[in-house]
């Protein structure tokens, strides 16, 4: 059990974790990786190349120790990251090697502070940080197991549709192999897929949000080719555009992640820039089929024509329902556009007045540039942060 003398030990290290930084991290990751390479069949390991990843764990170690007497702050973090974990497969045998590890590290890198009371403090805090995680991660894989199509680890699907959105997203149907029924989902959350690429040397799992509303038959993703595959960036984007065909098997993880639509009454504004449209078309369908009565607002940024995503299946819904509808071309490449366009970055303050900031929710994804410059802009508006929900693409920089 931690104790008061744990914490405060806890909470003396504090400056020691913050200064070894990115060192702790290398260190961390090399000897994991050298004595259990079965996880990288689990991490994504490009972004150990890039280093994104990495960060993020021990950031997040690093939030759990200076909240240490409020945890209560850390709630949402922990949800995200619970989800995050159980769209890996993520088990409680794994947190004892990465808690062995992590001691094991600040062992070899800090060896005169790494007294016996340090390690026990560290010990006990991370067992009881692991446990909260474990506890939660174990509570979303009996609910997914239990729910109607639903599973537990991977399953096996048949891509039944493969369809270019725009120059670089695809989209693929995926259906059970079984021939039985899909877990329904959240509109917002997203799958994770395990495949083996042919170009790499492990297997790898990623997130892809799923791109429309449940129907319990099947799932679609839509997929951006990230990179151009040099160094593995893209490794799997490249994989899934220009080789998976009709007909191919993939490994499915259930529907997961704390980012999705929750129905309110009020006046609903959807914001995407580039891939980050493919959550949102998953929401706007689900509220076509539900027959949102209040207004809805259809918000989407990106490089230009031949990059916009969804143009007819998003016109198609918008203009059955009379909803508003906008699109902004970074760099056009025609002086025309389409109907509902701008040039340039996404600027709110062009439809202010037809946005309704007094009591609307609005949803927004996409790289972590854009969604600041769309907080921002909503913030001064006078929207509240309680009705402005967002995910952002890719590992989120701390807890
Ligand atoms: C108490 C222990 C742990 C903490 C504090 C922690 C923290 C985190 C954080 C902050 C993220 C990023 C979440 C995001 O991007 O939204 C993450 C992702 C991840 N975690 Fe953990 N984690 C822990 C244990 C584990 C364990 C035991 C494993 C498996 C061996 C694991 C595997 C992963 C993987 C594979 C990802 C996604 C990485 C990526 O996309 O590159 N984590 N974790």
């Amino acid at each position: 059990m931690l104790n008061n003398n744990h914490i405060e030990i806890i909470k003396s290290t504090i400056p020691l974790l913050e200064s070894a930084g990115p060192a702790l991290t290398q260190h961390f990751y090399q000897r994991m990786f050298s004595h259990n390479p079965e996880l990288k069949d689990i991490f994504n390991m490009t972004h150990q190349k890039t280093g994104r990843q990495s960060v993020a764990l021990f950031e997040a170690v690093a939030a759990y120790a200076k909240n240490i007497e409020n945890l209560a702050a850390l709630t949402t973090a922990v949800e995200r990251i619970a989800h995050k974990h159980t769209s890996f497969n993520i088990k409680a045998e794994h947190y004892q090697i990465v808690g062995h590890h992590l001691i094991e590290t600040l062992r070899e890198l800090a060896p005169d502070a790494f007294t016996k009371e340090v390690e026990e403090a560290w010990t006990e805090a991370y067992l009881f940080l692991a446990q909260i995680f474990i506890d939660r991660e174990e509570e979303l894989y009996q609910l997914r197991e239990k729910a109607t199509g639903g599973w537990r680890g991977t399953r096996r699907f048949v891509v039944t549709d493969k369809k270019p959105e725009s120059e670089l997203v695809m989209s693929f149907v995926l259906t059970p192999e079984d021939g039985g029924k899909v877990l329904d989902y959240e509109v917002g959350q997203y799958l994770g897929v395990q495949v083996t690429p042919s170009k790499g040397e492990n297997v790898e799992i990623r997130q892809y949000s799923l791109s429309q509303a449940p129907n319990g038959e099947n799932y679609r993703i839509s997929v951006k080719k990230e990179g151009n595959n040099s160094d593995q960036l893209g490794l799997v984007s490249h994989y899934l555009h220009d080789e998976v065909e009709v007909g191919a098997v993939i490994e499915i993880l259930p529907p997961a992640g704390d980012f999705f639509y929750t129905e309110v009454n009020k006046p609903v504004v959807l914001i995407s820039a580039g891939v980050g449209c493919t959550p949102m078309q998953a929401m706007l369908q689900q509220l076509a089929k539900d027959g949102k009565s209040d207004p809805v607002t259809y918000l989407h940024a990106c490089e230009n024509e031949q990059q916009h995503s969804f143009i007819d299946e998003v016109d198609t819904i918008v203009s059955a329902k009379g909803w508003n509808h906008r699109v902004w071309y970074r760099e056009p490449l025609s002086a025309e556009g389409i109907n509902n366009s701008s040039t340039g970055l996404m600027d709110l303050a062009q439809i202010k007045d037809a946005l309704p900031t007094n009591v609307g929710h609005f949803y927004t994804c996409g790289p972590v540039i854009f969604m600041d410059h769309v907080v921002k802009q909503l913030e001064s508006m006078g929207v509240e942060r309680e009705r402005i929900h967002y995910e952002v693409f890719g590992p989120h920089a701390n807890l």
